[in-house]
């Protein structure tokens, strides 16, 4: 939400409630609830204030009134107020529940509790993982019809959110609202949740592909060589990351003069090999005199204040550090204003971390953060100043959106660096509704086969939360990966929205070269499976930028009524149209019908020892492009398609193609291709529909039909319909 649509949303608000119901405390309110959109109630409890709560930073518009709830409306909200905490109970049968954001833990959600207090967790030890870095207030539901419903309690404050007995939020924050969303499956609830809390922007085509990290490469050298060995090695690459070591002794918006003297060089060096950077900013700020960014920050007020009115000092990796406000708009721009001289150096895309904001306590750091003893952020009672949108309030009020409201004022300051292309962000703290500003992965993991196998759940629920593109550090970020778990690791790694692999400062080399010829090998077969699918990605990344479907799903959406699929959490959905099985999963719950296992690259999984099933979907036709090492050299002249023909001989698919990079697709510069296929007799013929303004070549297609046991080739140009013969 930009500012002005931020103020447009104070003025609906204003319209929508009594002013005395925005912006007073003291007035007791009455339980209301009524429909706010086709089959979505809202309901305020007694006590509501619109000035604990509003202007909402989930919501992009403020909810109006369209009818009153009829009285087949099936769930209803219990409030009441227990000890000082508010309570929102809502009953919810035996449905089966999911989302909750990032949580550990099994992907069904039922009979679980979670804390939503943004957590720098390493290694998910603190609360055995039961509080992580982002907050998402929103639980989704599925019946055992496959109807589904959608609740979000529309509150920043700490809560408790137990899943027992339906669905109980327990808030540190006076009474708050919570919405329902009724719909006839799990797909249209995740489209009306991404209507309320908006969707992803379209991302820059290099940020699909395939990324690498670790704390830290350097000096610049370092980076120059991973790049090289990236491309002598032919393994796809796109973007090469750049964590704290880069900096100055750590402080943000400024470049180690030893180990990276000329950031513009490196930048260049990389673009000139088909690479895109990506830079680290935290928020701490170090306090110290004659460092730019803390004397102009201190000298336009902008920094986070204690109880008593001081600037709040608190640890992180310079030292003494001050952070940010974000809740004040000129904070923000100032904040904004100091990416146009980093990203003049040619950056490309910027990594904000330690945003919960992650604050050490006065213990050694390492031994703190290692153990995962200390709560690791700033006292609840800080003050934070708000300005024309946002009212003052304390830092527990603001906890759970200081990432969130940190990569909103990071894009914008982006964007008005570089008008020209669209900006990318990666977050590790957010709060529901943030897909709007950042992609985001799941923080500091461990290289264990545990952490591997949690990742499924944990990114299928932040998807099934609004956040579409995310996926964990690859290999895992604490210790040193074996070379088996990071082979398995990768293949399927490289299926996720977002795929990098990262590493903590002092572990063993973990780039897929790192441990030995064959996994070399075998990191090379998955992530060039990643490459040849990204007109696929592509298209599923605008379906979810555009309508707000994830991109990587539970299987269980593959047929909503079927029962046996719903704890299914180690095979996963990309798209409608693909389930990866990984090699290691046993027997997992798979949806009926006549999936087939196809080959991407080449590739036999069958005789793989790492590489994941790729399931084909009856009556899906997914397009592959030919193989690339970096999107530079990305192009849909050549597609290959994939056809299984679902029981009546049919299939279909599409392909979305634009410039990669801009904005020129809003303004219809695009061309979503449409292939169709339809068997008739002992021949299936496809043809292909275009619509939209790109201009883009398609010179040739190459049809591969998985028909009873066997792989019918056949070719044809772009605009022909193709042939094949059973
Ligand atoms: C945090 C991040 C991790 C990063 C490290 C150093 O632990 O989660 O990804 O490498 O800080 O910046």
């Amino acid at each position: 939400m930009n500012t002005s649509t931020l103020k447009t949303a104070v003025r609906q608000a204003m319209l929508v409630l009594p002013l005395t119901l925005l912006f007073t405390s003291c007035m007791e309110t009455k339980n209301q609830s009524y429909l706010i959109g086709d089959n979505i109630a809202i309901f305020y409890p007694e006590g509501f204030s619109g000035e604990d709560h509003l202007p909402s930073l989930a919501l992009i518009d403020e909810p109006q009134k369209v009818d009153q709830l009829g009285y087949g409306w099936k769930l209803k909200v219990e409030f009441s107020v227990l000890d000082g905490k508010s309570i929102a109970h809502i009953n919810t049968g035996d449905a089966s529940l999911y989302g909750t954001g990032e949580v550990t833990g099994n992907l069904l959600r039922n009979n679980t509790e979670i804390s939503l207090w943004n957590t720098d967790n390493f290694t998910y030890k603190l609360d055995d993982g039961k509080r992580l870095y982002q907050s998402h207030p929103w639980v989704l539901g599925v019946r055992k019809d496959g109807s589904a419903f959608g609740v979000l309690a529309d509150n920043t404050w700490r809560q408790n959110l137990y899943l027992k007995d339906g669905i109980t939020f327990t808030a540190d924050s006076k009474p708050f609202r919570v919405i329902i969303i009724e719909k006839e499956n799990t797909t249209e609830v995740l489209k009306e949740l991404a209507q309320l809390t908006g969707k992803m922007e379209m991302p820059p085509l290099w940020s699909l592909g395939y990324q690498q990290c670790r704390w830290s490469y350097f000096p610049d050298t370092r980076v120059a060589e991973v790049a090289d060995t990236f491309r002598i090695k032919n393994i796809p690459c796109d973007v090469i990351w750049m964590d704290i070591h880069y900096m100055d002794g750590n402080r943000v918006f400024t470049f180690s003069e030893k180990d990276f003297p000329n950031p513009e060089k490196t930048n260049a060096y990389l673009h000139q090999k088909d690479f895109k950077s990506i830079w680290m900013i935290d928020p701490g700020v170090k306090k110290e005199k004659g460092y730019h960014v803390y004397d102009s920050g201190t000298k336009n007020k902008v920094w986070v204040q204690t109880a008593d009115d001081e600037d709040f000092v608190g640890r992180v990796w310079p030292g003494d550090c001050v952070f940010p406000d974000f809740t004040n708009e000129e904070v923000n721009q100032w904040w904004a204003n100091l990416y146009k001289p980093f990203m003049a150096t040619g950056i490309d895309g910027v990594w904000n971390d330690m945003n919960e904001p992650a604050v050490f306590e006065n213990t050694e750091e390492n031994e703190a953060v290692m153990n995962g003893l200390t709560d690791m952020t700033m006292p609840s009672d800080n003050k934070h100043r708000g300005g024309e949108l946002l009212p003052a309030s304390s830092h527990l009020r603001y906890h759970n959106v200081y990432g969130y409201l940190m990569v909103k004022a990071s894009r914008e300051g982006i964007l008005k660096a570089n008008p020209e292309k669209r900006p990318f962000v990666l977050t590790r703290s957010n709060y529901i509704g943030g897909q709007r500003y950042a992609a985001t992965w799941t923080g500091d993991n461990a290289s264990t086969w545990a952490h591997l196998k949690m990742s499924i759940p944990m990114s299928i629920n932040l998807s099934l939360s609004g956040q579409p593109f995310n996926g964990p550090d690859i290999g895992g970020f604490e210790g040193n990966a074996t070379p088996n778990l990071f082979a398995h690791w990768m293949a399927i790694g490289a299926f996720f929205p977002f795929s990098r692999a990262h590493s903590i400062n002092g572990s063993k080399p973990h780039e897929p070269w790192a441990f030995g010829k064959k996994v070399e090998e075998s990191c090379r077969t998955s992530i060039n499976r990643r490459y040849r699918l990204l007109p696929y990605y592509y298209t599923l990344f605008q379906e979810a930028s555009a309508i707000g479907t994830p991109v990587m799903r539970p299987v269980f959406m593959a047929d909503d009524k079927d029962l046996s699929l719903r704890k299914e959490q180690e095979a996963f959905m990309i798209g409608s149209d693909l389930i990866i099985v990984p090699k290691w999963s046993k027997n997992p719950h798979l949806p009926k019908g006549d999936w087939k296992i196809v080959s991407i690259d080449g590739e036999n999984s069958a005789d793989d020892k790492y590489q994941a099933d790729v399931l084909l979907r009856p009556g899906a036709i997914v397009p592959l492009c030919n193989l690339a090492q970096s999107t530079v050299d990305y192009s849909t002249d050549e597609i290959t398609l994939l056809v299984n023909l679902d029981e009546s001989g049919k299939a279909k698919g599409k392909l979305y193609t634009d410039a990669g990079e801009g904005f020129a697709y809003k303004n219809k510069e695009y061309t979503m291709v449409h292939y169709k296929a339809i068997a008739n007799g002992n021949k299936v013929n496809i043809s292909t529909k275009f619509e939209g303004n790109y201009f883009n070549t398609q010179s040739k297609i190459n049809v591969k039909l998985y028909y009873k046991g066997e792989v019918i080739e056949a070719t044809g140009g772009y605009t022909d319909t193709i042939t094949v013969n059973l």
